[in-house]
């Protein structure tokens, strides 16, 4: 969709102001975003040149995290919330290629996701995928949702992902009380990975990107490396704990694009539930 043709399904995808997913779609080279998306991530670029890098670096990181998940960690239930516009591979894509049965659960409250959901259920016949709207301000929906009951046990561990998505989340005490309670209803050996957006490497040109977000509508939130470590209280972090993502437990891949560590702006990391 480029804006002039319309998604199948009837939605009100507010196409006047910026969205984050559909910015992200646009700076990875995606069609599905608006002239609002458009003129927020290229006011980002303008000031801040490597938005394009940064964000490639997180989806990196979303692949190098659920490989770990899958293959070293044994997980095998994934709820990733804020999924985010489909972009191949996606996460089921991952990590059944490391065990086939894998279950995803899906959520994004974007509406222009939903649309697309369809690319996020082309699931491994031996797991299963399903996609949920709903917000991560209110985890105890997430919970309740019926795909989520068809698709995981919740007796059982689970990964449980938030990639780029806190940082829309203004507030720190709601950001860490989302996080919270979602933690509370999985069992010990639970996952949690994450990462969000920082302002600590390039202050200056992080906060225009902030300012380009806002004057279109989009809330973007920078957080310390204090504040995103703050997340993993109480859990066990995996090597080498919270750290810009395109150093957490990179590759060849991860670090070609970067000519310097002030172009990633999001820290990552991910930890154990004991
Ligand atoms: C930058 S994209 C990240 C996509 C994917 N997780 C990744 O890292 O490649 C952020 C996604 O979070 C979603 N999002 C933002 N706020 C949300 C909220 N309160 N609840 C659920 N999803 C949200 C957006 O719609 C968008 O699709």
């Amino acid at each position: 969709m480029d804006g002039s043709s319309g998604p199948r399904v009837e939605l009100d995808l507010h196409t006047d102001r910026a969205h984050g997913a559909r910015i992200y779609d646009y700076v990875l080279g995606g069609k599905d975003n608006y002239a609002p998306d458009r003129a927020a991530a290229e006011a980002a670029m303008t000031t801040f040149p490597s938005l394009r890098v940064s964000m490639r670096a997180n989806r990196a990181f979303m692949r190098r995290v659920g490989r770990f998940l899958a293959a070293e960690c044994g997980i095998r239930q994934f709820l990733d919330i804020g999924t985010g516009i489909p972009t191949s591979p996606n996460l089921h894509e991952v990590v059944q290629a490391v065990t086939p049965s894998a279950r995803i659960v899906y959520t994004d409250n974007d509406p222009i996701v939903l649309a697309h959901a369809r690319a996020l259920m082309t699931s491994d016949p031996q797991g299963r995928t399903a996609y949920t709207q709903a917000d991560l301000r209110n985890p105890d929906a997430i919970l309740a949702a019926p795909q989520l009951g068809a698709t995981l046990d919740l007796d059982e561990p689970v990964g449980l992902l938030a990639i780029a998505v806190l940082h829309f989340i203004e507030d720190d005490d709601e950001a860490h009380r989302v996080v919270g309670r979602l933690l509370d209803a999985l069992p010990a050996g639970s996952w949690l990975a994450l990462s969000t957006a920082t302002g600590d490497l390039d202050p200056a040109g992080t906060a225009t990107v902030e300012a380009a977000y806002q004057a279109r509508g989009e809330v973007l939130k920078h957080r310390t490396r204090a504040q995103v470590e703050r997340f993993f209280d109480g859990l066990e972090p995996a090597d080498p704990g919270v750290v810009q993502v395109h150093k957490w437990r990179s590759d060849e891949l991860a670090t070609a694009e970067v000519k310097h560590d002030a172009d990633v702006a999001l820290f990552g990391g991910v930890a154990r539930k004991p």
